[in-house]
């Protein structure tokens, strides 16, 4: 994967040019930064931005040369204003739960990558835009980041996971408050209630994000895939089952070089190089 800052689009491990029309995705020391970027619309998501989303993720997914993935919105005004209502207003039932599935599979790709992606909100994330940063593991946002769940205002609701990754997040009873009312949140209200990691200026909201993911990139990226991994599933299991899985991901971090190294190198008071196996 060889594209650099700036480049509209990127190779694959296979060395094919990938092109995008409403994403720019720049590939630098290990950290792939895809910015959706739809302006005119606020880098609101149609099915082609939902689609192309969807095949960097999967790019990402294999591809070694990428560890840690970056998501954010185009200007300083939105990370993403919702799906495109532009788009969906003519849909018909079958068409809007067609929609609804290409964007759960996407947010699920997302959750389910190997790589910890981190969301960089840079403005208004509603609707499917909130719905996006939730799939993230981590929200860094800037001081102008504005959340809501609107859906109610158009007579509709979540599609993208938002009935259900907002309440499993922040609790049921912020849910449903922000999922009844539609009001917006600001940055301040969305990280004490747990639904952000960081709030920072918006001049350093991509090098915050940088810096964490290079952070993530030293450490063994096996043992990251693999805290990703274990702590998504466990979440989905009873603590026992959780628990018993857990030492099953730890034995398995044993049979890694990764393993011998990091422990050799404490002990012989040096940095670790890890190759990922
Ligand atoms: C399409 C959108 C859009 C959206 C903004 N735009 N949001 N187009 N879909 N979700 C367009 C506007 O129509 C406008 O286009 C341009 O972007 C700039 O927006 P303005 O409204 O002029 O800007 P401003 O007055 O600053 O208001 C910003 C805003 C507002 C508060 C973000 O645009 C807004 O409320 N947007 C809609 C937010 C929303 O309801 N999102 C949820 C969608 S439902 P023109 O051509 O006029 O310049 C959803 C469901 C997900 O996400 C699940 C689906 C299965």
């Amino acid at each position: 994967m060889g594209a650099s800052r700036g480049e509209a689009f990127m190779l694959t491990a296979k060395g094919e040019a990938m092109d995008f029309k409403n994403l720019r995705v720049e590939i630098e020391n290990n950290i792939a930064l895809v910015t959706i970027n739809r302006p005119e619309a606020l880098n609101a998501l149609n099915e082609s931005t939902l689609c192309e989303l969807k095949s960097a993720m999967a790019e990402f997914h294999d591809n070694e040369a990428v560890q840690v993935v970056i998501i954010t919105g185009s200007g300083k005004k939105a990370f993403v204003a919702g799906a495109d209502i532009v788009a969906m207003q003519q849909l018909s039932a079958l068409e809007a739960r067609r929609f609804s599935h290409l964007g759960h599979d996407l947010m699920r790709s997302i959750e389910t990558c190997a790589k910890p992606v981190i969301a960089a909100v840079n403005g208004f994330a509603l609707g499917g835009g909130c719905e996006l940063a939730l799939s993230c593991d981590i929200r860094i946002v800037s001081e102008n980041a504005r959340f809501s769940q609107p859906e109610v205002n158009l007579g509709v609701i979540p599609g993208f996971g938002g009935t259900q990754r907002l309440a499993r997040l922040v609790g049921k009873a912020r849910a449903l408050e922000m999922l009844l009312t539609g009001d917006m949140i600001d940055a301040e209200q969305a990280y004490q209630m747990g639904l952000v990691n960081r709030v920072v200026a918006q001049e350093a909201l991509i090098e915050t994000a940088t810096e964490m993911a290079t952070k993530i990139v030293n450490k063994g990226p096996y043992a990251v895939r693999q805290v990703k991994e274990t702590v998504r599933t466990g979440l989905e299991m009873d603590l026992d089952r959780a628990n018993q899985y857990e030492a099953e991901m730890f034995g398995l971090c044993f049979a890694t070089l990764d393993q011998k190294e990091g422990m050799l190198a404490f002990l012989e008071k040096r940095p670790a190089n890890f190759i990922g196996h």
